[in-house]
């Protein structure tokens, strides 16, 4: 397989969120961020509507899907209330998530295997709806047969535990079974992208992967727009993955 030079940013705006709801306050605004970060050159823009909203508010969601260039990849947990939600926003996107109210940010990838008949419910009602459903799973074979077995066209793998390693061998090795998933998903026929804890510094060698499509990246463009601004850390960002591509 010839690797595509192309992979896409997709740009969470979560914490742009985070921070105007810890004062309670109108600003900093994350459609604003949003728009923003689409003229930056990001690919895509994710929000997460949780069910405490403990960031994104639903206004937030409603006012991006009808001003968004781009494609709003709308991720939830799979629930009723959300699946009513996409139905209604018709976004592009939908990622499944597991959610956790006592978790600080999503921790793990979704379990699909043991919620098949569950699942295939709403990839059904997505798809029906011309809403692509992409699954955030950790990198494992048998999440994968699961995605396939339910007709998810898309995945997203976790890449936390490559983002929090310590050594330079634990690296290695999560970044093995990322790769490792990424072309047994793409072989199976489903888009492959990634996203959790990606920073300028660990993006390069997930961006590399043969079958990354897209990189889903927050917090850390987030916190470099601190001290770079959002534009900036967007370009410094995307430049990164494209360059890995290169070589
Ligand atoms: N993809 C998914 C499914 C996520 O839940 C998150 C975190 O909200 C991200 C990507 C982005 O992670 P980070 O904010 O660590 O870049």
């Amino acid at each position: 397989m010839t690797l595509s030079q192309t992979i896409y940013l997709g740009v969470n705006v979560d914490h742009v969120a985070t921070v105007r709801q810890a004062r309670g306050v109108s600003y900093p605004c994350p459609v604003h961020a949003a728009l923003q970060a689409e003229l930056a050159g990001a690919d895509g823009i994710t929000m997460h509507l949780r069910e405490d909203r403990r960031h994104i508010q639903d206004h937030d969601v409603e006012r991006f899907a009808a001003l968004c260039q781009t494609k709003l990849n709308f991720e939830i947990a799979a629930t009723e209330e959300m699946l009513n939600k996409a139905l209604a926003l018709k976004p592009k996107d939908v990622c499944l998530v597991p959610e956790k109210r006592e978790e600080l940010t999503t921790e793990g990838g979704l379990d699909v295997a043991s919620q098949k008949d569950r699942l295939k419910d709403y990839v059904a009602a997505f798809t029906e709806a011309g809403i692509y459903t992409s699954m955030f799973i950790d990198p494992d074979h048998a999440q994968i047969d699961a995605c396939v077995a339910i007709g998810a066209p898309v995945i997203e793998l976790h890449t936390g535990a490559y983002a929090e390693c310590k050594t330079d061998a634990a690296k290695k090795a999560e970044l093995q079974k990322i790769s490792k998933a990424s072309d047994y998903a793409s072989k199976a026929g489903l888009i492959v992208n990634a996203g959790h804890g990606l920073t300028r510094q660990n993006v390069a060698p997930i961006a590399a992967i043969d079958a990354m499509n897209e990189l889903n990246i927050g917090h850390s463009l987030i916190a470099d727009s601190v001290y770079s601004g959002l534009t900036a850390a967007i370009q410094e960002m995307k430049k990164r993955m494209l360059e890995a591509r290169q070589r």
